[in-house]
């Protein structure tokens, strides 16, 4: 994967991310009502002494789902489980799941639109009633059994919350989407990730970074440590709006925190559309680029930009992406 403004991890990422991960409400910027919120409802649910509500939180990559929903589980005190839906297979690997839970903790699932229909359909008595119907033998001798599980609350992550059946929507008491941060909640992280990395930084020079990185805290933080480089090598140490003005320039983010695929997207529907509509499966084709990927990782950020609009008929781009394109 060679793209800067990627939203999700690459491998190689997962440490120092976990070192850059908030633990708190407190430390966690940004996304105020949706925080204001669970902070609420675990308060609630603390002083009742009941498990919180199952939550679905969704929304693009690196916005920081992952770390709510840890943040939530710290916050009510109780353990938190984290697997990813591709891991879990067969009815079975839900059961072991569920079976292994600690009264009131949290089972985190990421890309929960990704569980198969009868894996998600397993769930169902699990997060209605706290039970599962558990079969043993097989053939004649089969017989089902129900299986009284402790309370827990389920905590879901989506790229795709439309995906979701609506019965299994249903199921989450809360149900939550986050939106791109802005650039003063930006600042606020990279300020507190420069600290604990040790990184040399003016004010101006991380709201440089903040204002051209895609509104999420993930790639800000990449962004961060590549302008680093560039200060380290090119400059004194120390990242001056300057200094981070001309590397991320080199990296190939432009002043709107869009990359070079942004920009072939914007350009294609401009240039050989006359500016759309133009269907999905179109722009997909032209760029030998999967549907979803469009849909889940870049659409989101042009369309809350105001660059691109969504109409019945297809993609259209607007006066500001005209203006944008003639600009570079
Ligand atoms: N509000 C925030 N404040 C500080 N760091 C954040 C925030 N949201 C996300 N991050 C950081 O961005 C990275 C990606 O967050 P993550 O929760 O894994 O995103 P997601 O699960 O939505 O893809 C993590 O390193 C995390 O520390
Ligand atoms: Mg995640």
């Amino acid at each position: 994967m060679s793209r800067i403004l990627e939203g999700e991890a690459v491998e190689a990422e997962r440490s120092w991310e976990n070192a850059l991960r908030p633990s708190s409400f407190d430390e966690f910027p940004g996304q105020t009502l949706v925080k204001e919120k669970l902070k609420i409802f675990v308060q609630a649910a603390k002083a009742r002494k009941e498990p919180l509500d199952h939550i679905l939180l969704s929304g693009p990559p690196g916005l920081g789902k992952t770390t709510l929903g840890k943040i939530i589980a710290q916050d009510m005190g109780v353990d938190c489980k984290v697997t990813s839906a591709p891991a879990i297979e067969r009815k079975g690997d839900v059961a072991a799941l569920l079976t292994s839970l600690k009264p009131f903790s949290v089972l985190f699932i990421d890309e929960i639109h990704r569980l198969s229909s009868v894996v998600e359909e397993y769930l169902y008595t699990a997060m209605e009633d706290f039970y599962i119907d558990i079969v043993t033998g097989d053939g004649l001798g089969a017989r089902s059994m129900k299986f009284q599980l402790v309370p827990f609350t389920l905590i879901g992550a989506t790229t795709r919350a439309g995906l979701l059946n609506a019965p299994f929507r249903d199921r989450f008491g809360i149900v939550e989407r986050l939106s791109f941060y802005d650039r003063a909640a930006l600042h606020q992280i990279l300020t507190r990730s420069s600290g604990i990395l040790s990184i040399e930084a003016s004010r101006e020079g991380l709201e440089e970074v903040a204002g051209r990185s895609r509104g999420t805290p993930r790639i800000a933080n990449r962004l961060l440590k590549r302008v680093r480089d560039y200060a380290q090598v090119k400059g004194d140490g120390t990242i001056s709006k300057e200094i981070a003005s001309y590397a991320l320039d080199q990296l190939g983010v432009d002043q709107l925190g869009l990359d070079s695929m942004d920009r072939q997207i914007l350009q294609l529907i401009e240039s050989k559309f006359a500016g759309g509509p133009v269907g999905i499966e179109t722009i997909a084709a032209a760029l030998s680029e999967d549907r979803d990927t469009l849909e889940e990782v870049y659409e989101p950020f042009l369309i809350q930009e105001g660059l691109l609009q969504k109409t019945q008929r297809g993609r259209v781009t607007t006066e500001i992406a005209k203006q944008h394109l003639l600009d570079l």
